[in-house]
């Protein structure tokens, strides 16, 4: 017999969007949650999904936004520009809980842009010292850092040529699917923002 307490949110639609807040709020903050490197999922130039991990750098909830941060020359950045669909995956194992959010990736404004470069450490700034963009093919295996950076830090003025490779990405979701598992149950539900109103409605759906 299945003996097992429910957790708090367990039959609580309001409660899981909170869990689900808490997640990925989590995720931004923490080097060590599951939601720290969720996986992002676009269309390439054929309509393919294509998918890569990517570090969340802040999950704004109110807006409903997350930000992260990548290279204005890799591949990602011509996708999005022909069709700005994107999904984000968490499978928190701790929590038990998958989070699937659908929306739109943007560019980030220049404003966020330079903020989030001046809040980055010089180590984090290097990875846009790359002499060709991400993506590009090699003749031999390395990192296409210039040589004399690699396994050094860079000083600011090193990094002056790096900053216009630097961009930050905007997702902004309207849908999240949440499944939760459960030997007592598994439970699963979706949730709609109606943007225009800031509101999520959410219903439960069969796992
Ligand atoms: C743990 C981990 C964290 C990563 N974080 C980022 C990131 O924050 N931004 C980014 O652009 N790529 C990040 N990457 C690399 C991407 O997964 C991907 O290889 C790269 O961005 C090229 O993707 P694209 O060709 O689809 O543009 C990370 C990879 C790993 C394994």
């Amino acid at each position: 017999m299945m003996t097992a307490k429910p957790v708090h949110f367990y039959n609580d639609l309001s409660l899981t969007l909170k869990e689900i807040q808490r997640i990925l709020q989590d995720g931004a903050i923490n080097r060590h949650a599951a939601a720290h490197h969720p996986i992002v999922a676009t269309l390439d130039q054929d309509g393919c999904p294509t998918q890569r991990v990517m570090i969340l750098r802040e999950c704004n909830w109110p807006l409903a936004h997350l930000r992260f941060h990548t290279d204005l020359r890799s591949n990602k950045i011509a996708e999005i520009n022909a069709n700005n669909s994107a999904s984000v995956l968490v499978y928190d194992e701790p929590a038990k809980s998958q989070i699937r959010l659908s929306g739109k990736l943007n560019l980030g404004t220049q404003s966020v842009t330079e903020e989030a470069w001046t809040a980055s450490t010089e180590f984090a700034r290097r990875c846009y010292m790359t002499e060709c963009a991400p993506g590009s093919d090699a003749a031999a295996p390395k990192s296409g850092l210039p040589e004399w950076i690699e396994g050094k830090k860079p000083n600011t003025e090193q990094l002056i040529s790096a900053r216009q490779n630097f961009a930050t990405l905007i997702f902004e979701f309207d849908r999240i699917d949440w499944l939760y598992l459960a030997n007592i149950g598994h439970r699963r539900a979706k949730f709609m923002n109606d943007l225009k109103h800031d509101s999520w409605k959410g219903s439960w759906v069969i796992p």
